[in-house]
């Protein structure tokens, strides 16, 4: 009953040059049964926009400012996401809490500027290894996802909400689909508590997502798609992974 969604996130990766070659192979490779979009760094949205112009493809940001607007330099808001037509963006992504101190309230006051202009976040939480080591992943992971519950109130099940286990972006270690979907499942039940739209709400994974690991994570009852990081980059692999959704 849920479409899934796959989603590719360039993370600070592209040139003009390449990004167009990347686009027309998506072009060519789709469309695909689920939904697809790609997140880009800022100064491409506009040209990404038009090379996605009558795709069924969307296109979205890595993130955004949780302020409106004024004297916030660097910032970019929901607002301006909105005004470029972005359909995404991601926040609390793992890099942007570690390299850049974002605390599990920022991320859910990111998220409600975002909800605020009409562009759905997708909130991203998960554990680190050491995290994992000490059995504290449900906490952690219930913590994040708290705070975004506790700021969004009713409209919790606006969101999409992504699983990326730190120990296993960019690492080439996937958690297995039966440990990803326990902790799908975790988080399924905390949504399920705050919002009667649950069921209805998609949970992507990310972390190491590679065409031949995506259909037995997404064959997963509570796993409705993926945050792909370095397969996004390749047209062939990214395309591959949209189809095993
Ligand atoms: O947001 C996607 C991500 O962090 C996963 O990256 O390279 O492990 O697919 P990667």
């Amino acid at each position: 009953m849920r479409k899934k969604l796959v989603v590719g996130n360039w993370k600070m990766h592209g040139s003009r040059a390449s990004n167009a070659a990347l686009l027309s192979g998506l072009r060519e490779a789709g469309p695909w049964n689920a939904d697809v979009a790609v997140c880009v760094p800022f100064p491409y949205i506009t040209e990404t926009a038009l090379a996605l112009t009558g795709q069924a493809m969307s296109f979205g940001a890595q993130d955004c400012s949780a302020h409106e607007q004024g004297a916030y330099t660097g910032e970019v808001s929901a607002a301006m996401l909105a005004d470029v037509g972005c359909r995404y963006v991601i926040v609390g992504h793992s890099e942007r809490r570690a390299f850049h101190h974002e605390s599990d309230q920022l991320v859910a006051d990111k998220a409600k500027a975002a909800l605020a202009h009409g562009v759905t976040p997708i909130v991203c939480v998960g554990e680190t290894r050491a995290e994992r080591e000490a059995g504290q992943t449900e906490a952690v992971v219930k913590r994040q996802l708290a705070a975004v519950i506790h700021t969004l109130t009713h409209c919790i099940g606006e969101i999409v909400l992504a699983y990326e286990p730190v120990w296993a972006i960019g690492t080439g270690l996937t958690a297995s689909p039966e440990e990803a979907q326990a902790v799908h499942a975790v988080l399924r039940m905390q949504l399920h508590a705050a919002t009667q739209k649950s069921d209805a709400m998609r949970i992507l994974y990310g972390g190491s997502v590679k065409p031949d690991n995506a259909v037995s994570l997404f064959g997963q009852p509570d796993i409705d798609g993926g945050l792909i990081g370095g397969a996004a980059l390749k047209a062939a692999d990214f395309s591959a992974i949209c189809r095993a959704a």
